[in-house]
């Protein structure tokens, strides 16, 4: 029989951290001229990541960093906006996730590409411990390819810490 830390250490697939977070655009969520803050869709990329990062490693998770995000097109009052999140990749107490945004316009029967963003979690316990999480398996072509890509953007990732914390000296 597996032990508790066993059984929460078993790879899993990336379907398993599969998230959809769906949010209508308010008034309150726009500037004057009706469009979606940014700072509200980071907001919501943050919390689409942290479903897929809980899901995939069954514990607490803290947004360690969050990779630039281009927004494509403007989203306006009224839009329904969907973002799917999944764990791309895991290393050792962190895990890469992507989140990608759609907007979708009920009226005209349209969906549109907004915003893609890579964000990484750090898996913690109640204490804000770092813990070890389980491996993710990639199950298709796009999987495998966002888990090789994970990989080379975490290289980029720890080169630039390296060079702003020598910096910072
Ligand atoms: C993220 C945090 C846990 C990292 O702790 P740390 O003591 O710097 O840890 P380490 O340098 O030993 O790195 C631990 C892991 O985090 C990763 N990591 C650390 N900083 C990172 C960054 N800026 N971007 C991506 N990954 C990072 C490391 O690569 C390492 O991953 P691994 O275990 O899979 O190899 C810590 O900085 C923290 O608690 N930050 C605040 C998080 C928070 O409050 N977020 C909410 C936003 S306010």
């Amino acid at each position: 029989m597996k032990t508790m830390s066993e059984e929460m250490l078993m790879p899993r697939p990336v379907r398993d951290s599969q998230s959809e977070m769906a949010e209508l655009v308010l008034p309150n969520d726009a500037n004057p001229l009706a469009a979606l803050l940014g700072g509200r869709l980071m907001h919501w990329i943050d919390l689409a990541g942290a479903m897929a990062a809980h899901r995939h490693s069954r514990s607490y998770a803290v947004t360690a960093s969050v990779d630039h995000i281009d927004f494509l097109v403007p989203v306006r009052v009224g839009d329904l906006v969907i973002l799917k999140s999944s764990v791309n990749r895991v290393f050792q107490t962190s895990m890469e996730v992507g989140v990608k945004v759609f907007v979708e316009n009920y009226i005209a029967d349209t969906a549109q590409h907004v915003a893609s963003a890579h964000l990484t979690f750090v898996a913690v316990d109640a204490q804000g411990n770092r813990l070890k999480v389980a491996p993710v398996i990639p199950e298709t072509e796009e999987q495998q390819r966002r888990y090789d890509d994970a990989g080379r953007r975490r290289e980029i990732r720890r080169a630039e810490l390296e060079r702003r914390r020598k910096a910072r000296r």
